[in-house]
């Protein structure tokens, strides 16, 4: 059987993970993680986690590690029952610290899965910033997406380097128009033979 595939997409805030990530589970067969949404999720419904992790979304700080690490380790268990359905799991706005990525390594290992590729969707300052002045969600606010894009470059960005030396690193022009984007995606993904 082949094993389980995961896909990364890896971006600054805006740079279209969410979108490609939706665009692809509706042509491909994988369950799409976005972390970013299930926190959201979670502070709307008031639950523990979304209790601990409101105040990080809501300055656009990283939410802690091992939250985050049990977040996704519980998705990668709701694959596992689903098996059947899916190729496999998109991670969008995960590993975001070494840390992470660390864990995904160990978990990967543990459950026979492999990383097929890490999107990487490079953008300019400039258009995050008019897309997500447009898009308005609570963590648009322009301070906070400064700081978002502070995050990034600080704790997210070795995570290229990380990514590179494993040879799994795809850069994609995130400028272009959804639908160019999608399809320099595809044509990866077709190259790709894990
Ligand atoms: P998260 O929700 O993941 O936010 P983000 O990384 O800042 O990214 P966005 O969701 O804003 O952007 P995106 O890249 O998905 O782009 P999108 O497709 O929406 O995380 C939120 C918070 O949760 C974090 O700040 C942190 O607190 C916490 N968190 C999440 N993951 C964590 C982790 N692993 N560890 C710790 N904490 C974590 O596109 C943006 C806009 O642009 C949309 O309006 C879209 O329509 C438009 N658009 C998209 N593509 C294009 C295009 N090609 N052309 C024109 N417009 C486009
Ligand atoms: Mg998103």
């Amino acid at each position: 059987m082949k094993p389980l595939e995961v896909l990364i997409f890896l971006g600054p805030p805006g740079s279209g993970k969410g979108t490609q990530a939706e665009i692809l589970t509706g042509k491909l067969k994988y369950l799409h993680i976005s972390v970013g949404d299930l926190l959201r999720e979670n502070i709307s419904g008031n639950t523990d986690l979304g209790k601990l992790a409101s105040s990080y979304v809501n300055s656009g700080e990283l939410v802690p590690d091992d939250l985050i690490i049990e977040l996704v380790n519980s998705s990668f268990h709701d694959l596992q029952k689903k098996d059947s359905q899916f190729v496999g799991i998109i991670l969008d706005g995960f590993p975001r610290t070494i840390n992470q990525a660390a864990s995904l390594e160990r978990k990967i290992k543990d459950l026979g899965v492999i990383i097929k590729a890490v999107l990487y969707l490079d953008i300019s300052d400039e258009k995050i910033i008019s897309r997500l002045q447009n898009r308005g969600r609570n963590d648009d606010k322009p301070e906070l997406i400064i700081n978002r894009l502070g995050v990034y470059r600080k704790q997210t960005e070795p995570l290229l380097d990380f990514y590179n030396e494993k040879k799994l690193l795809e850069e994609i022009n995130g400028d272009q128009n959804s639908e160019i984007v999608n399809n320099d995606i595809l044509n990866i993904l077709k190259e790709k033979v894990v």
